[in-house]
């Protein structure tokens, strides 16, 4: 942001927890933005193709020029889907046996999509990796060019970008980390004879307040710590699974089903995506204010969503992020691909 005010630009932040149809997301606004400012233009980068041309016409034949054509396996993430559809489909072009290995982020609908073909919007979760992983399918994601897709945890990829800095010198951005670290994941596919090219993306120096930040990486929970973890809690059976409602549903739905399982909060789902919450508290004063507001959609007297942190986060991490405006956080089990809640009582539990 900070960069884009540099060159004199207004800077706008839209949610990304709003489906991209939804009039306050990203893709919304800059195309409403596009009608209404004079002489704009929206690049419009998922659904342009001249952004995977682009890589056709140049990365592609960069990439063939410079391994003399030996390449044999590309290991690319995968956004808009621009670099890898236009390098893969040159590549492929050259020597159809250069195999294509698209890297994405857990939270993203790209690898089931890709072995299932079901567009599944559970797969869909805020996640911190940047410029991989996406919500929707872009025009400049060709499937029938990737043949396969590699998902990688936003620690593996956090702590990966900065062995990537250390052990080779190299400053690049965090999906760089993501691409190395699904590299490694697959190192089984690899021969030693091959010749494997990975894109970095994105340099380093953007990522200075986050993952190469040692405060930033001990408050998301990815330093390894010995003691207590989420993993634990969850081991132990204190922390529950996930107790969900749609957005559409009234209040006194939600009411009702935290009675029926006794818990002071509850998620927020709009079409199955975690879009909110509700908790005991700000219940009791929006239905003392209001006892109308029991026949409300809950999505009008909704909280944000519970934050998400990995399962091996520490419990002294966890016990810094649970406030009284964040009652409880989610722990997500990427493994199993299973989501579960811990709350305050979860945390007074064991501390007992
Ligand atoms: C940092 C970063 N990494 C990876 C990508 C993915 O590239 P593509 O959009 O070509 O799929 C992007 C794309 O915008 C990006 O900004």
């Amino acid at each position: 942001m900070d960069a884009l005010k540099a060159f004199g630009a207004e800077v706008i932040v839209c949610p990304t927890n709003v489906d991209p149809e939804d009039p306050r997301s990203y893709y919304s606004v800059s195309s409403r933005l596009e009608k209404e400012v004079p002489n704009s233009w929206k690049a419009n980068q998922y659904d342009n193709l001249s952004n995977s041309a682009a890589h056709y016409e140049q990365t592609g034949p960069e990439i063939w020029d410079q391994t003399d054509g030996r390449i044999t396996q590309l290991v690319v993430g995968v956004g808009t889907g621009g670099t890898v559809s236009g390098v893969g489909r040159y590549l492929k072009e050259k020597n159809p046996k250069i195999k294509i290995w698209g890297i994405d982020t857990y939270g993203s609908i790209f690898k089931k999509y890709k072995e299932t073909g079901i567009f599944d919007k559970n797969e869909i979760y805020p996640y911190i990796t940047e410029g991989i992983g996406e919500d929707f399918l872009p025009k400049n994601v060709d499937f029938d060019v990737i043949d396969h897709f590699e998902k990688v945890t936003d620690k593996d990829a956090a702590l990966m970008t900065r062995r990537i800095a250390r052990e080779e010198g190299i400053f690049a951005g965090n999906s760089a980390g993501s691409a190395v670290a699904g590299l490694l994941q697959l190192k089984d596919q690899f021969k030693k004879e091959d010749v494997i090219v990975v894109i970095f993306h994105d340099h380093g120096s953007r990522y200075l307040g986050k993952m190469f930040n040692d405060e930033w990486m001990r408050e998301k929970g990815f330093f390894e710590k010995t003691g207590m973890t989420a993993r634990d809690l969850v081991a132990s059976g204190v922390s529950g699974e996930l107790l969900s409602i749609e957005s559409c549903e009234p209040v006194a739905a939600a009411v009702k089903l935290m009675s029926a399982h006794d818990f002071s909060q509850i998620s927020i789902t709009r079409d199955a995506r975690l879009v909110g919450s509700l908790n005991e508290t700000h219940l009791y004063s929006q239905l003392v204010t209001d006892p109308a507001a029991k026949d409300q959609p809950v999505e009008s007297i909704m909280q944000p969503a519970f934050p998400f942190v990995d399962i091996s986060t520490p419990v002294d991490l966890l016990s810094t992020m649970i406030t009284p405006t964040t009652p409880a956080v989610l722990v997500r089990d990427f493994k199993t691909d299973k989501t579960f809640i811990i709350t305050r009582s979860d945390i007074i539990r064991v501390l007992v």
